[in-house]
């Protein structure tokens, strides 16, 4: 290599590249870390087994979410409804709408079998962070606020990144989010009267005590 500089300014410049280098590295990790996520994750709509559709059965026939989504309430998880929960309804033997369908033949089979319906899960966080819909939702954090409007999907699509900023803006400000916890499975719920859902807010929050955690630990156990 020619000798551009005197030596000590040709050390110099190298380390100068070297730092420069580390530096892109670090800068390109971060974004993979801190960006990615909500580009990817968002808008993600995974093709079902059963074109089952959230529009239909909420939207247009008005069940609630805690019909199929049994122990939202009570539970960390809210689970997936089996196939018969379906069958109180697509039942063939008894008579009931679209007995015989084609699209509910993985239905019918699940019914039979026991065995569940492979349903594609929409989110999903990594092992290393905790969260629990019975403390959300009893506090009053509707599904809207972190599922957007499913009674509108035909298909579930992922609505929010779910990513540990956008946990925490929230657990910052909840008192934009709260809301009267019999209204929370109701998607489309607008406040009544002249009080803003902000003035509703700071007085569910001052009511119930609300205080989501900040600290590590909270989220990290
Ligand atoms: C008639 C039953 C039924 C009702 C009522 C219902 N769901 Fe579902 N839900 C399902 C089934 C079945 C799945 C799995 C298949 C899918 O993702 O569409 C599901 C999946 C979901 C998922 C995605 C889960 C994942 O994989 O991450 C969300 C979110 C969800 N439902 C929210 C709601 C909300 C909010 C309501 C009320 C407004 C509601 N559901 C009402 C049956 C129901
Ligand atoms: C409370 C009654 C009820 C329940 C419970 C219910 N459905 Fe339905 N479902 C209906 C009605 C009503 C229709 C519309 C029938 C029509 O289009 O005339 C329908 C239509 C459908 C269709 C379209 C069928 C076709 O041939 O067009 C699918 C698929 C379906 N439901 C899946 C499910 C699944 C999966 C579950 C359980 C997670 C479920 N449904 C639970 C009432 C119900
Ligand atoms: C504060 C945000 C938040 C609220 C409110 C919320 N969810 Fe979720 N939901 C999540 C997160 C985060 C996950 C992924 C959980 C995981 O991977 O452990 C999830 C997952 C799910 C799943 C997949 C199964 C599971 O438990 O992982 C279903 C179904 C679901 N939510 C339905 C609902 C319904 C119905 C409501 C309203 C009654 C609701 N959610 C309210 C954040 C929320
Ligand atoms: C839309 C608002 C909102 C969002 C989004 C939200 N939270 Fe919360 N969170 C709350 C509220 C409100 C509480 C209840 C605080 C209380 O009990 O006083 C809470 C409480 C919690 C708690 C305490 C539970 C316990 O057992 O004490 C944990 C853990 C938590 N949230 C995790 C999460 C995680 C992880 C996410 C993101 C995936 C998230 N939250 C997103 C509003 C939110
Ligand atoms: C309100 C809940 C919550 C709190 C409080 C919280 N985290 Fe997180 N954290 C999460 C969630 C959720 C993820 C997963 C994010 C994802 O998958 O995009 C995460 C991911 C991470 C990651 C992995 C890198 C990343 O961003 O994906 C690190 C490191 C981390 N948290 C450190 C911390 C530290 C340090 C604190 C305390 C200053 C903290 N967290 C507080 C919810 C929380």
């Amino acid at each position: 290599m020619p000798i551009i500089f005197r030596r000590s300014r040709d050390v110099q410049v190298r380390q100068l590249f070297v730092g420069v280098l580390v530096g892109l590295g670090l800068f390109v990790f971060a974004w993979y870390y801190y960006a990615l996520p909500s580009y990817t994750r968002v808008g993600y709509t995974p093709e079902q087994p059963v074109p089952f559709s959230h529009q239909l059965h909420v939207g247009r026939l008005g069940l609630d979410c805690t019909y199929c989504h049994q122990h939202v309430f009570q539970s960390p998880h809210a689970t997936v409804p089996t196939a018969q929960v379906c069958m109180n309804c697509h039942n063939p033997r008894k008579a009931h709408v679209k007995g015989n369908s084609p699209l509910l033949a993985l239905v019918r089979e699940s019914y039979e079998t026991g065995r569940p319906i492979a349903w594609k899960r929409v989110h999903k966080l990594p092992e290393y962070a905790y969260f629990n819909h019975a403390v959300h939702i009893n506090k009053g954090i509707s599904c809207v606020s972190c599922h957007g409007q499913v009674n509108e999907m035909p298909v579930v699509r992922h609505d929010q990144p779910l990513s540990m900023g956008w946990c925490l803006q929230c657990h910052n400000e909840p008192e934009k989010h709260l809301r009267p916890v019999e209204q929370v499975t109701n998607l489309t719920w607008q406040p009544q009267g002249n009080k803003s859902m902000l003035d509703i807010g700071f007085e569910i929050k001052r009511q119930l005590q609300v205080q989501p955690p900040m600290h590590c630990q909270g989220c990290h156990r």
